[in-house]
């Protein structure tokens, strides 16, 4: 198997904005209910592989405030807006697809695999978060302690990936086709990722390496059931239509990708969603 370093789902392929859209629409409840609690008005975020920048723009929101008003023209409300403005920073490989955008929110080209993140302005970071990246990259393992050297002591950084608990699994169909239609598709999207370097057991390290980069850690896991025609059902459809000649290579015909699309509009059926795994790791207050 030859392996190549450049990133599978590129966003310059026809159909990536509306796939990355869906990926949002899927993912941003479960990022948001982690994120919010772990953010205040005034703290600095660093959104990586930032995708539509749904994330950065909901940050934003929370972080970003104008700055103090001059003592005692706005009474109470000087007090509540008093501290630092707020800083979200969003960066891609190809940041295409960032929707404008939160006034506040910067937008920046940058390549995890070849550029520092110390390079980044703005930090040290309150928040750092990264979805459905890492484990696409080569620099995975490097990339946590170094993001780990770039929190602010008290920060957080939070890396989301998919493990594969879930993908493929059909709960519910008038016919078994669906099932082996959907399995065909999971297996062929997974060769073809794997040939780009994705590592789908790296879930299984990062907790361990977050650890030995100093941080406190958890993992958070979250999957619920998708019905035909919702959005995480759409995602597979439009993103087996963005990667389509590709995914022929790695095995499934064209035939059955085309009917598959079709049952996966039909809310007779519904799948298991993609597993979730959510680490947590906090830069100790004490670390300095
Ligand atoms: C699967 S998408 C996920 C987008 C977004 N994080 C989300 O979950 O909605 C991966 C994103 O990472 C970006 N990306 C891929 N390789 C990258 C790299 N080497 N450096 C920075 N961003 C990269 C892609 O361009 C794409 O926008």
């Amino acid at each position: 198997m030859t392996l190549s370093t450049t990133y599978a789902l590129d966003n310059d392929q026809r159909g990536a904005g509306i796939s990355l859209a869906w990926l949002a629409q899927i993912l941003d409840p479960h990022t948001m209910r982690i994120l919010e609690p772990r953010l205040e008005p005034g703290a600095r975020v660093l959104e990586l592989g930032a995708g539509t920048g749904s994330i950065a723009r909901k940050v934003a929101d929370i972080v970003i405030h104008e700055p103090a008003a001059a003592a005692g023209d706005h009474g109470d409300r000087s007090v509540l807006h008093a501290g630092p403005r707020g800083l979200v920073v969003a960066t891609d490989l190809k940041p295409i697809h960032v929707q404008p955008t939160h006034p506040g929110v910067r937008v920046e080209k940058h390549d995890l695999r070849s550029q520092p993140v110390a390079g980044i302005g703005g930090g040290p970071w309150d928040l750092i978060h990264a979805r459905c990246l890492l484990a696409h990259l080569g620099r995975r393992d490097q990339l946590v302690a170094e993001l780990a050297a770039v929190l602010a002591p008290g920060g957080y950084l939070v890396i989301e990936d998919w493990g594969g608990v879930g993908a493929g699994v059909v709960l519910r169909a008038p016919t078994g086709e669906t099932e082996v239609l959907y399995s065909a598709y999971q297996q062929a999207l997974r060769s073809y990722l794997q040939v780009h370097g994705n590592d789908g057991t790296w879930i299984l390290r990062a907790y361990r390496l977050m650890v030995e980069a100093g941080l406190e850690a958890e993992v958070l896991t979250g999957a619920t059931s998708w019905v035909g025609g919702q959005a995480g059902c759409r995602l597979p459809i439009e993103l087996s239509k963005q990667i389509e000649d590709q995914l022929i290579e790695h095995g499934i015909a064209l035939d059955d990708l085309r009917t598959l699309r079709t049952h996966l509009v039909n809310p007779d059926v519904t799948v298991m969603g993609n597993l979730t795994w959510s680490f947590v790791g906090r830069r100790p207050i004490a670390a300095g």
